[in-house]
């Protein structure tokens, strides 16, 4: 069989030879009922028995990798895809770099592996339990199908962690595994590992905000994993990014028709003040200044994802060959870095400055940075839509000290530009800032559902064109 065929003979269908590995096979069909429960119960509620018009992958192949037709999400086959071996692959960086990429778990970093790789996991799954409800608000078909579509990808990426447990961690690989269906996004007791990922999906401004925004820290996390020196978590994360790539298109792309809509509607009415906030939400849609708070919540959210700017961890990880930077192989120095350095922003004495720490414990810094500079660019599409409609209003991310839970900056009270002020200040403005429970009062308010083939709520603007090039008029999710 072609590696990058996939074969659907199996009940879970891979490309990795499963029938073949009898022990793995097994395992994974014993944890398939209990995911299968946490779907019914935690997957998108009220839309199990709707046949949504999904991609499924059919092959790893980057050309052509996807088949469309209409399935009921249970039903989906989720599968086991790694991206082809390839030959001769060397570990790219570390302690290790130029050695041959480890097939199997390297004994002496198995905890740290194992850990990074639950990390991954665990993020999948709480996803798709943050978006549970939207389903009951979506602002057209082709929305609904976008964020089953998002759904069923991070099953599938909970599968693709869980198959790397299962088939190289024996015992406790499969404990993680069954924890992973046990943790709960915003549990008191049993919460999902990282803090954005407890958060509230409240609403499809936030859902676009989040594919946008966290989708795109797991892209980051993503790329440095697919560098690894164990070579299956570097496959494994390869075919998960041609995933991922949707989930963004569909964040950047709601974002994007949400602001068009606003600002046509202004332009419509004749209002220019992107601040005159009552007139424009008595057209019906979200004023340009509630959208920067949703940005500027999002944002800090996800910047506290990659953790503390120094870290021990983050340098182990990388000197171990199991994690490395964004684009590593692209960089143009030594790959080992024992004795570069790496300018970490800080707050010494009263101002913010860039401090140069050793390049090894600022690794979660750099890749904080280069997830920095891949939001910036989104934010600049999304004004060029605002410029195009003439309306005078620029969208920016807020200073990265700004409302932080993680890292040096945690204990500040800064605002979105970096001034620096006291705590009952901040709290007085706060909602100057982040959305206001007024704010939230209002998207809700908006958030009905549109059901017809071709409508759209009217927030909104329409996609310029529809997935898998279908008419406007298509209907993307045929509901029971
Ligand atoms: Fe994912
Ligand atoms: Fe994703």
């Amino acid at each position: 069989m072609d590696m990058t065929d996939v074969d659907y003979s199996t009940k879970i269908p891979n490309n990795i030879g499963l029938a073949e590995d009898r022990r793995v096979l097994k395992a994974l069909e014993q944890w398939h009922p209990g995911y299968i429960d946490w779907w019914m119960q935690m997957g998108p509620e009220g839309f199990q028995e709707a046949e949504v018009y999904l991609r499924t992958a059919v092959s790893v192949d980057p050309k052509g990798w996807a088949r469309f037709g209409y399935v009921k999400m249970p039903e989906y086959r989720w599968g086991i895809l790694l991206a082809p071996a390839e030959e001769g692959r060397v570990i790219p960086f570390g302690a290790h770099k130029g050695e041959p990429a480890w097939q199997d778990v390297p004994g002496e970093h198995r905890a740290l592996l194992r850990r990074l790789i639950v990390i991954q996991g665990d993020t999948e799954p709480a996803s798709v339990e943050q978006q549970r409800h939207l389903g009951a608000t979506a602002p057209s078909l082709y929305d609904l199908r976008n964020l089953f579509q998002v759904n069923v990808e991070e099953g599938r990426h909970l599968w693709a962690m869980v198959y790397l447990l299962h088939k190289y961690f024996g015992r406790d690989g499969r404990e993680e595994a069954d924890e992973l269906l046990r943790r709960r996004s915003g549990s008191a007791d049993k919460p999902r590992m990282l803090g954005a990922f407890n958060e509230a999906t409240p609403d499809w401004l936030s859902f676009f905000m989040f594919t946008f925004f966290t989708d795109r820290d797991g892209k980051m996390q993503l790329e440095s994993l697919a560098q690894s020196g164990f070579d299956p978590l570097s496959r494994t994360c390869r075919f998960m990014l041609t995933e991922e790539a949707h989930h963004m298109f569909v964040g950047e792309t709601g974002v994007g028709r949400t602001i068009q809509r606003t600002c046509e509607a202004m332009k419509e009415a004749g209002i220019d003040d992107p601040n005159a906030i009552d007139q424009v939400r008595a057209l019906g849609v979200i004023d340009l200044p509630t959208i920067q708070k949703k940005l500027n919540l999002h944002f800090t959210l996800s910047l506290d994802l990659f953790g503390a700017e120094i870290s021990t961890n983050a340098a182990n990880a990388f000197t171990a060959g199991l994690k490395g930077r964004f684009e590593e192989t692209k960089i143009d120095d030594d790959h080992v870095l024992t004795d570069a350095t790496y300018p970490v922003l800080e707050y010494v004495d009263g101002r913010f400055e860039e401090v140069d720490h050793p390049a090894l414990s600022a690794i979660n810094m750099r890749l904080r940075d280069d997830y920095i500079k891949d939001c910036e660019k989104g934010v600049g599409r999304w004004n060029k839509i605002i410029e195009k409609t003439g309306v005078d209003f620029a969208l920016s991310l807020p200073h990265q000290a700004f409302h932080r839970h993680i890292g040096a900056f945690s204990s500040l009270s800064v605002s979105p530009t970096g001034e620096i002020m006291g705590k009952d200040e901040w709290d007085a403005r706060r909602n100057e800032w982040l959305p206001s429970a007024a704010d939230g009062d209002y998207i809700d308010s908006l958030m009905t559902p549109c059901r017809n083939p071709g409508d759209y709520a009217g927030w909104i603007a329409p996609p310029r064109v529809g997935i898998d090039s279908k008419p406007g008029d298509f209907e993307y999710v045929k509901l029971a």
